[in-house]
């Protein structure tokens, strides 16, 4: 009886060592531990076992039972790490070095993105967002840019069919829908959402029917600044991106507001910067930025007291300050997804 035992566990092992495969596996395991295998055949022979023999038998029959089963259980194991390492083409050798650590990294918008809103952090800015397909109010009427405006032509902006159905964004009237040609209308929707005080940045990506080159790229990533408060003055908004650009290019950057235009800032500026350790733009000055106040009639715009608000705005092309900060020269490096120029920024700011 032992005996009968143990030539089932040999069996069970010899037949196990030429299986390379689940469907075998399954196949020799019925015939042992299946309904018709030998350890249930032998289980049946119970009967013919003397009365005070079988509690002994039945002990016997289910350790052998157990052991099988691990012995089943650990040829699985091994047969499916093999199919495993097959899989992967090849045997390992575990002479070789291991292979890299490296499990990737953040593509260097993404860090500066990060760097710009974390310098807006420290001074009391939260992160705001909004959608990339806008209406046409949103985008332009509520920033004061009316129907002629030059921005709104076509050659501009990328409108969607009038026929599209969007049902996650709330429509304000009948209108053209456009995907963000800036993230200026992310100020309109903050201050529709949130009473003032207000300090928000606001980094997104814009999309404008511009031709590619090494400046320009159809789509690309801007961040958004507003602040509005009372008595809020052009110092507070010198203040504000001095303390900014200082903290981004170092604190020998010199910065100067330069008049300039935008139909929802009055007055407005273009920001040009000179630091002395930006590669081979050292020592020259730079255009940076946009900003300025915010024009009353967009507050007026968006139902608030122009009398009692006042505000600045600002906004920042993500690539331009990447560029600047990494001397990169080509806009297309951000998109072409070749891991020689990624790997250089992925763990760098
Ligand atoms: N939206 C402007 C642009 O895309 C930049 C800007 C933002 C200017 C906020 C002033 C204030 O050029």
């Amino acid at each position: 009886m032992e005996k009968d035992l143990q030539a089932i566990v040999e069996e069970a092992t010899l037949k196990l060592s030429s299986v390379t495969n689940r469907a075998d596996w399954d196949s020799v395991k019925s015939t042992i531990l299946g309904p018709n295998g030998t350890v249930t055949r032998i289980a049946k022979g119970i009967g013919g076992v003397a009365k005070e023999d079988r509690p002994a038998f039945g002990q016997a029959l289910n350790r052998t039972k157990k052991q099988i089963e691990g012995i089943f259980k650990d040829s699985l194991i091994l047969i499916e790490k093999k199919a495993d390492l097959q899989a992967l083409g090849e045997e390992i050798d575990p002479s070789l070095p291991p292979p890299s650590d490296f499990t990737g990294g953040t593509h260097p918008l993404t860090n500066t993105r990060r760097k710009i809103v974390s310098i807006f952090r420290k001074i009391g800015f939260t992160v705001a967002e909004a959608t990339e397909a806008e209406t046409e109010w949103f985008c332009f009427d509520a920033l004061n840019t009316p129907e002629d405006h030059p921005a709104r032509d076509e050659q501009d902006t990328l409108f969607f069919s009038p026929d599209a159905k969007w049902n996650n964004i709330k429509q304000k009237r009948d209108e053209a829908y456009v995907l963000r040609t800036h993230t200026s209308s992310v100020q309109i929707r903050s201050l529709l959402r949130e009473k003032p005080p207000l300090r928000i940045i606001a980094p997104g990506r814009c999309f404008r029917r511009d031709t590619v080159d090494a400046t320009h790229s159809a789509n690309f990533h801007q961040a958004e600044g507003l602040y509005v408060d009372r008595k809020v003055t052009i110092k507070d908004l010198k203040g504000v991106l001095d303390f900014f650009l200082k903290e981004l290019f170092g604190d020998k950057v010199e910065t100067r507001l330069r008049p300039s235009f935008f139909p929802f800032t009055e007055p407005s500026f273009e920001v040009d910067l000179r630091a002395p350790n930006i590669g081979k733009l050292s020592d020259q000055w730079i255009e940076i930025m946009g900003c300025g106040m915010v024009d009353p009639k967009v507050l007026d715009l968006v139902d608030l007291n122009s009398e009692e608000w006042t505000g600045f705005a600002f906004g920042i092309g993500i690539e331009r300050v990447s560029m600047i900060l990494h001397g990169i020269d080509d806009i297309r490096h951000f998109y072409n997804n070749d891991f020689r120029f990624l790997n250089q920024f992925s763990h760098s700011s």
